[in-house]
């Protein structure tokens, strides 16, 4: 592996490692490569970034202006004095900001004191290292050591706002990808406001791509949905403030038409991030391609004093030669390598059993013993019991938030029920949903002020639930230290975290009016605060997102959660289509996936329970049934099934 920082083309005929990042000093060209992948940036006469090639790995030269093409037209803008011929509007720029003659949209907007938005970040350094640097407190790839990856920071100027702008990147040895990131830090006396910080652009010469993305809703999560790129901007989003929904995933791919599973180039774009995301492609008019992501700049404003920094989730971009199944596959081995961590990471997962769809509210200690009992003859390793446990939480119109055991149907509380099914010979797991709040609820009646609305106005509410503000660090360490004590006095082995509703009317009653612009991405932070102090806290948990099912899939989460439930739709053929989408970018052990009753209780069809089992197969394995409802047949099936799994389970979930 090896960088320098000032290479001669007579040097360099050939490769002298696997990796690297190397600077040539004459052309002001950088070339980040490994054995599969090519990135190269050029400083531009005008101080800005072009961004110059990424694609399928090439010969590394001193000078790579040849893949400059200077397109002057009627009607372009010149942006460097007379001879000069450069233009923004038909050149490939690392970072397009707003106002110099570029009419596509820009990947930062900003708005000064004097109401300008004009800006001009031009190169002022670089620095190169072995390694990747944490951007805590967001979720981020990492590397096991630093021989792994090697990362070029950029750092850039305007100097009439005096903020600096710091673009990142890291290229993996092993893998044919490139992470990215960028921080603003601002240095002038007054204050800037940001109105759009992406994590990433890049652009292609040309428009021959189709874009892939994972579109859907509750139920059908994640369907794979192509189009051809078109002149114009072509976009999927998500602005709902908790989540990235089941609507759009945070991940788009460009295919050449011709690609295939197997064959074809393909790059992918994802985004670890879990708030309000834009994922965009730009055909210009001269057939170029532009692709950005980042943090969808709607509700998005985010005022920076002198002295503060700003940092933009990552982008993970994934350059495949052999088709999407070698982009998924990539994709896969870094998120379970690079991505999620903890005791859990690369370990095959428990076989659970779940009870939500065998009791839903309706059970007594004695059911849920009565189930477990039946799961541990089956061969099952983990009870988890689902939601309903606490405060008045009967249906699901009241009691969220009371994170305190409710006596009347677990006597022993959770403790005492956790120790029971212990005894049983089973793990036990617990559903906890931290971030949301009934009205009917003594959190509510205390602390009415710290739900997400604007005071005076109508709260809309989604399954009778309110979003507790997370925005606030009081709200997180009143949660933290409710559901820590729970956790404490019990045996806990696993905690799926649910999320049942997307914000609405954002508004934070705990921040001034020029600060209602962090609100939404104050409130991923608040999520990410607290799943870090519980898994430090309990670093033996094993624990699984969820959200309505799997409107919280994203790579963030997998930071955190080494496990995603992947869809409330448990029917085998529906879980097809689901789990294919999915796995384009998320790997089998982090797809939560279990044998449920028939008929099914989404799709009410029936499927045979080998079906099941061969779609739940391609996932962590679980149940979600009360098995003593099945006949002796079918109970000896599912003891083959779960057999099955803990002899394939290291095979399919970790190895490869
Ligand atoms: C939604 C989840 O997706 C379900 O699995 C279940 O946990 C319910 N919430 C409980 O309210």
């Amino acid at each position: 592996m090896g960088w320098r920082k000032k290479v001669s083309a007579g040097l360099f005929k050939r490769r002298i490692s696997n990796m690297g990042i190397l600077f040539h000093q004459e052309t002001k060209t950088f070339h980040l490569y490994n054995k599969e992948v090519s990135y190269i940036i050029r400083i531009m006469e005008n101080g800005q970034l072009e961004n110059l090639y990424y694609g399928k790995a090439i010969r590394d030269r001193e000078d790579f202006t040849h893949l400059h093409e200077e397109m002057s037209r009627p009607l372009t803008s010149v942006c460097i004095p007379e001879p000069g011929v450069l233009n923004m509007q038909c050149t490939k720029q690392e970072y397009p900001v707003y106002g110099t003659g570029d009419y596509r949209s820009p990947a930062f907007t900003v708005k000064q004191e004097s109401g300008s938005k004009v800006v001009n970040f031009t190169y002022v350094s670089h620095e190169m290292y072995h390694g990747k640097k944490a951007i805590t407190p967001l979720p981020a790839v990492y590397t096991n050591s630093d021989e792994e990856a090697c990362t070029l920071e950029l750092h850039l100027h305007d100097q009439m706002m005096h903020t600096d702008l710091v673009l990142t990147y890291t290229i993996f040895e092993e893998y044919p990808v490139i992470t990215r990131h960028a921080a603003v830090c601002h240095k002038g006396e007054e204050p800037i406001t940001l109105e759009k910080v992406m994590s990433m652009s890049v652009e292609f010469q040309d428009m021959d791509f189709e874009m892939v993305q994972l579109s859907g809703a509750w139920a059908r999560e994640r369907y794979v949905k192509e189009r051809k790129l078109e002149m114009g901007i072509q976009a999927i989003q998500g602005i709902n403030g908790t989540g990235c929904g089941a609507e759009h995933n945070p991940f788009l791919a460009l295919k050449r038409p011709e690609a295939t599973e197997q064959q074809g180039e393909v790059y992918g774009f994802s985004l670890v991030y879990s708030g309000n995301f834009l994922a965009q492609t730009e055909v210009s008019t001269f057939d170029m391609t532009r692709v950005m992501l980042g943090i969808h700049p709607e509700g998005f404003s985010w005022k920076l004093e002198k002295g503060e920094t700003f940092q933009t989730p990552e982008a993970v971009l994934v350059y495949s030669d052999k088709g999407l199944n070698k982009m998924s596959q990539v994709y896969h081995r870094l998120y379970r390598r690079n991505l999620m961590r903890g005791n859990w990471k690369e370990q095959p997962r428990p076989i659970l059993l779940n009870n939500w769809e065998a009791t839903y509210f309706d059970f007594t200690e004695e059911k849920i013993l009565d189930i477990a009992a039946k799961a541990k003859e089956a061969g099952v390793e983990l009870f988890v019991l689902d939601d309903g446990w606490f405060g008045t939480r009967n249906d699901d119109y009241r009691g969220l938030g009371d994170w305190v055991v409710n006596l009347e149907k677990l006597p022993d509380g959770i403790a005492g029920l956790s120790r029971k099914v212990e005894a049983l010979g089973l793990k036990f797991g617990l559903w906890v949903e931290l971030e949301m709040v009934n009205k009917d609820s003594d959190l509510y009646r205390a602390h009415p002020d710290w739900i997400i609305g604007v005071p005076g106005r109508f709260e809309s509410h989604g399954r009778h639930q309110h979003v507790l503000d997370f925005s606030r660090k009081e709200v997180v360490d009143y949660i933290y230290e409710m559901i820590s004590k729970v956790i404490r006095e019990s045996r806990i082995s696993y905690i799926k975290w649910d999320m049942n509703r997307y914000m609405t009317e954002p508004y934070s009653r705990g921040a001034a009016a020029d600060e209602q612009g962090k609100v939404m991405h104050r409130y991923i932070l608040g999520v990410y605060d607290l799943y870090t102090r519980l898994t430090q806290e309990f670093p033996e948990i094993l624990f699984e997102s969820c959200a309505s099912g799997g409107a919280r899939f994203d790579p963030a989460m997998l930071f955190f959660a080494p496990q995603t439930w992947t869809s409330d739709d448990t029917d085998a053929s529906e879980r097809a289509k689901i789990q294919y989408g999915t796995s384009y970018v998320y790997p089998l052990v982090s797809m939560g996936s279990h044998v449920s009753a028939v008929p099914n209780h989404q799709m009410f069809r029936s499927t045979p329970l080998s079906t099941r089992a061969n779609m739940a197969y391609f996932g962590t394995f679980g149940y979600e049934l009360d098995l003593n409802l099945l006949s002796e047949e079918e109970l000896k099936q599912v003891k083959e099934q779960v057999a099955f799994m803990k002899k394939y389970r290291k095979l399919i979930q970790v190895d490869g």
